[in-house]
């Protein structure tokens, strides 16, 4: 019988369910539900040997927008060690085959929500967006009228749903270009609670959707509005939603919805200065293979831009080293030479890459130092929204 590698696709049904019991045991979960959960990734499952399955996480392929363009990245979740095998190096024995797998078949960027940042921190990963959960109570919403026009979904509709997500999300930092399985996600109807999808209209050009679940709190027949997705394409579009949550007031009490840090939906739905965030959660970006990841992405065609970094980037040296980065009517060339005066951490190429951090915040985290004959080029190249995402994975 031939050795299995330390480090590959699971070997089978047998090793799929050595790494769904560690899934569910990690997770609060049972192997009744995470058995067909890891089945479902297919060939999107990874897991490490040594003398049989110790550690195991599964691919997402999806995209991820940063200047507008959709750059190809791997969203890694579910990495999981039961605990008798925990501090014994499982997980970034793991973590770092997948890493060099990325960097050599799979796409430039990689992203995720680590429960550990250390773990992933120690491998090239940095935060460098969020996802921020608000709440509003629904009686303080604004009821107005507008020209826009409601209409419940029908199936037909998936593709338009998708169309309008891109519109309004394409432009923004760190959202995702989803794949078929993040939309899986936010169509997924929670037990008992059913998905409802409405289309916004104006004169019977579709400029927005939304998609929520009604749950109730407590013993009341009250529940509360949760929201999968709001795009709105303008403000009367915004009105026109918020005054259809607030329609629900004698019989719901809060809204929960995701949206940007500084999301224009929040110029409708703030009423006072306090803006109550019931959640944040940050994810973490890896930049896999620094030319291919700065080419790709978009930049302002306003901007024409020159720097020299030399990076550091202990795990993946074929991107260490010195680099010269020329922007130039929205088009970027990554070329190796210049004097490398000024020293980034690929952490920190991962921060500046998403938006998160300008070169005077990376050198106060100490992920930029040396001459700065550059960091102004750097922070004209990398201006832009402030990353976030409204999907978990
Ligand atoms: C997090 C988890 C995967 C780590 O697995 P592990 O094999 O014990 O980790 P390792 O021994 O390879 O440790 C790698 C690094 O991560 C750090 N780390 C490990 N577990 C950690 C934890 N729970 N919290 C914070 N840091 C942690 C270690 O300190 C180590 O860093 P160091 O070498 O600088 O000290 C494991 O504890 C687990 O399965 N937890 C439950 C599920 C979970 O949280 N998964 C992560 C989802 S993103």
């Amino acid at each position: 019988m031939t050795e299995l590698p330390a480090y590959g696709v699971p070997d089978g049904a047998a090793e799929r369910r050595v790494y769904a019991s560690a899934m569910a045991q990690s997770f609060g979960g049972t192997l009744e539900v995470f058995e067909p959960w890891v089945e479902a990734f297919g060939a999107g499952v990874r897991v490490l040997r040594d003398d049989g399955v110790k550690a195991g996480l599964v691919i997402y392929e999806m995209g991820q927008y940063f200047g507008g363009r959709s750059i190809p990245c791997w969203g890694i979740a579910g990495v999981a060690v039961s605990p008798e095998l925990r501090s014994s190096g499982y997980a970034h024995k793991l973590m770092a085959e997948n890493l060099r797998e990325n960097f050599e078949q799979g796409p430039p960027l990689s992203a995720l929500y680590p429960a550990a940042p250390r773990l992933y921190r120690n491998l090239g990963w940095e935060f460098a967006g969020s996802r921020h959960k608000y709440t509003y109570p629904i009686a303080t919403l604004a009821r107005l009228d507008g020209p826009v026009v409601l209409r419940p979904a029908t199936a037909d509709d998936a593709e338009l749903l998708r169309g309008l997500y891109a519109r309004r999300y394409r432009n923004e930092n760190g959202c995702l270009d989803r794949s078929e399985k993040i939309w899986e996600r936010v169509k997924r109807t929670p037990k008992e609670n059913p998905v409802f999808t409405y289309v916004a209209e104006h004169d019977g050009e579709p400029v927005g959707y939304t998609t929520y679940f009604q749950k109730r709190e407590g013993g009341s027949f009250h529940f509360d509005l949760h929201v999968r997705d709001l795009v709105c394409l303008n403000r009367e579009v915004a009105q026109a939603f918020v005054t259809f949550f607030a329609g629900h007031r004698s019989v719901a009490d809060n809204l929960h919805l995701y949206a940007a840090p500084d999301d224009p939906l929040l110029i409708e739905l703030q009423q006072t200065q306090e803006i109550r965030q019931t959640e944040r959660m940050d994810w973490m970006l890896r930049v896999v293979r620094v030319k291919d990841a700065l080419e790709a992405r978009g930049y302002s065609s306003g901007v024409t831009a020159h720097a020299q970094i030399k990076l550091i980037d202990e795990l993946l040296p074929e991107n260490a080293g010195n680099w010269v980065l020329k922007l130039d009517a929205g088009k970027m060339q990554a070329e190796r030479g210049g004097a490398g005066e000024a020293e980034l951490d690929v952490r920190g190429l991962g921060a500046l890459y998403s938006g998160r951090f300008a070169p005077a915040q990376l050198r106060v985290a100490g992920l930029l130092r040396g001459g700065e004959s550059s960091d102004a080029a750097l922070s004209a190249m990398f201006a832009g929204t402030v990353p976030w995402m409204p999907d978990y994975f």
